[in-house]
C-alpha cells in the first residue's frame, strides 16, 4: 500500500480535491480526527506542513505533498518530480515603512523573526548581511509590532496580515506552491505505482 504524507493547514483542502478527483473518498480525512486514514487502497498520512519532508525523507511515507517553503527550510534529500497548481504565495522579508528605500541594508545586526530560519540564514549571508535570526513558531507579524524583532522573513499571501499589522515587503526571498515529493528508495522500489499516481494527478483536469 503506498503512504502519502498530506500537509494539514492551507494545502490540505485543495490536495484532498485531488485525491477525490482520482477516485478516493476523503471524508473520513477531513470528518475525522485521524491522522492515517485508509482509503482506496492508498494509506494517508496527516502532518504538520513543517513535518512533512521529514515523513517522506525517513520513509515513513512514500510520498507527500507540500509547500516548496517548508520543503526549502527542511533541506531533505527528496525527489521533487511534480509542482502542483496551488498553494501559490511568497516569502518576503518585511518590516516597518521606515526600512523602504533599503535602508536595512544598510544596518548591521538587525533581528529578524522567522518560521524559517535555515532559510533566512541563507538569503542574509547571500547578500553579505550580518543579522541575528529569532525563531518563532507562528504570528511572525508580531514580532516587529512588539520590538522583539527589526524584521521579518515570512509568508504572503493576501498581504492582509502585514498591512494590518503595519509593515510592508521590502524583499522576496523566493516563490512558493505545493510540490509532490517522493521518498528516494520507494522511487526505485514502487516506481511503477509512482509513476502512475504521478501521471494520474498530472492529467486529472483532462
Ligand atoms: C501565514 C503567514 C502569515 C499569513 C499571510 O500564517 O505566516 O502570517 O499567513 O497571509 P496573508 O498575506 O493572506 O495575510 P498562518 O495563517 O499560516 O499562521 P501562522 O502565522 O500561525 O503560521
Amino acid at each position: 500500500m503506498i503512504t502519502i504524507a498530506l500537509a494539514k493547514g492551507r494545502l490540505l483542502e485543495p490536495s484532498l480535491k485531488i485525491f477525490e478527483t482520482l477516485g478516493y473518498d476523503t471524508r473520513e480525512i477531513r470528518e475525522s480526527r485521524k491522522l492515517v486514514v485508509e482509503n482506496h487502497g492508498a494509506r494517508f498520512l496527516l502532518a504538520k506542513p513543517m513535518d512533512v519532508p521529514i515523513y517522506v525523507e525517513y520513509g515513513a511515507a512514500d510520498v507527500g505533498i507540500v509547500g516548496q517553503d517548508a520543503l526549502r527550510e527542511s533541506g531533505v534529500n527528496v525527489y521533487e518530480p511534480l509542482a502542483l497548481d496551488y498553494g501559490h504565495c511568497r516569502l518576503m522579508v518585511a518590516g516597518k515603512p521606515d526600512y523602504r528605500d533599503a535602508e536595512w541594508r544598510m544596518i548591521a545586526g538587525l533581528r529578524v523573526a522567522t518560521k524559517y530560519p535555515r532559510i533566512a540564514q541563507k538569503f542574509f549571508a547571500a547578500r553579505g548581511l550580518s543579522v541575528e535570526i529569532i525563531e518563532v513558531y507562528g504570528s511572525v507579524e508580531l514580532a516587529p509590532a512588539v520590538g522583539l524583532a527589526d524584521l521579518i522573513v515570512d509568508v504572503v499571501d493576501t498581504g492582509r496580515t502585514l498591512r494590518a499589522n503595519g509593515l510592508i515587503e521590502l524583499d522576496q526571498v523566493l516563490t512558493s506552491q505545493a510540490a509532490l515529493i517522493v521518498n528516494r528508495a520507494s522511487h526505485t522500489l514502487r516506481a511503477g505505482e509512482i509513476r502512475e499516481l504521478i501521471e494520474k494527478i498530472e492529467n486529472r483536469n483532462s
